[in-house]
């Protein structure tokens, strides 16, 4: 479904994507791991065509879309869903019209049919009554629903989630992960997920990938992830992160702890 073969990313000296390789089965969700400014958003930019590589390949559904441009990429872009790191809702627009604006924006279906699927899909994140609030009225996990609901509005093939947990409390977090494995069920989706959220990524992964130094350096299910012998994967998973903070405890928790 989604290949990514040898693909190079500079941006001046600093060499992000490094002879990444990946595939992506069907019906997949895939989560990718890795420390922050490591490469993730990059990796779904390139997957997306909204960058394109220095060198090598990527295809989706059979297609190298590094060679596409203009309409070719935007009906590939059609195909994906995508929840951004941070929701980017619009605030001055209510949860139904945000949900509302990728099929105001890119089809021609009418008002009634676009209240349908905007109605279905709040329906389906427990938005149901919740439409008419702006952004700013909306808990965090309320946001991060209506992203949701807004990247599968048009019915998407692929969807892929940036964070979805990063700020959510456990219980809220926990909801946002029943979400994403309900989708895959009820929609049959293909889902890649970027998180540094472990608890999150042993939950809803297929597969996991790690990556580091500009490649996935090891991939597999959630069991075998979480006993890899690989010394960097092990001190991801542990917490042991190597920032200056992580020597005072478990990386994340002390690093987002205001000082
Ligand atoms: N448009 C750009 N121009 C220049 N540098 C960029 C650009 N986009 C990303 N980078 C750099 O590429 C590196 C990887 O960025 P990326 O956003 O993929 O990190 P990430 O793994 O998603 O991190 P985080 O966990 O913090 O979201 C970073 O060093 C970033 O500064
Ligand atoms: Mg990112």
């Amino acid at each position: 479904m989604i290949d990514l073969i040898d693909v190079y990313k500079a941006f001046g000296p600093k060499q992000v994507l490094n002879g990444f390789d990946l595939h992506v089965e069907r019906g997949e969700t895939f989560v990718i791991i890795g420390r922050n400014g490591i490469g993730k958003t990059v990796t779904f930019k390139h997957i997306m065509g909204l960058m394109k590589p220095d060198r090598g390949q990527v295809i989706v559904e059979g297609q190298d879309i590094t060679r596409l441009n203009g309409r070719d990429l935007i009906a590939v872009r059609d195909k994906f869903g995508m929840v951004f790191q941070g929701c980017a809702l619009l605030n001055w627009l209510t949860v139904a019209e945000n949900v509302a604006l990728p099929l105001r924006e890119r089809t021609r279906l009418s008002k009634r049919e676009i209240q349908r699927k905007v109605d279905e899909k709040l329906g389906l994140m427990g938005l149901q009554s919740a439409g008419h609030l702006y952004p700013a009225e909306c808990s965090g996990g309320m946001k991060k629903r209506a992203a949701v609901a807004r990247a599968i509005v048009r019915d998407p093939e692929i969807i892929l989630y940036d964070e979805p947990t990063a700020g959510l409390d456990p219980i809220m977090a926990s909801v946002v992960n029943d979400l994403i494995i309900e989708l895959r069920q009820k929609l049959r989706i293909t889902a890649m997920v970027v998180t540094h959220d472990m608890a999150s990524a042993y939950r809803v992964a297929d597969r996991i990938g790690m990556l580091s130094g500009g490649k996935l350096i090891e991939i597999g299910t959630p069991d075998q992830i979480r006993t890899s012998q690989n010394p960097i994967v092990r001190q991801f998973i542990e917490g042991r992160v190597a920032e200056p903070s992580a020597s005072l405890g478990p990386g994340p928790a002390v690093a987002e702890r205001p000082t």
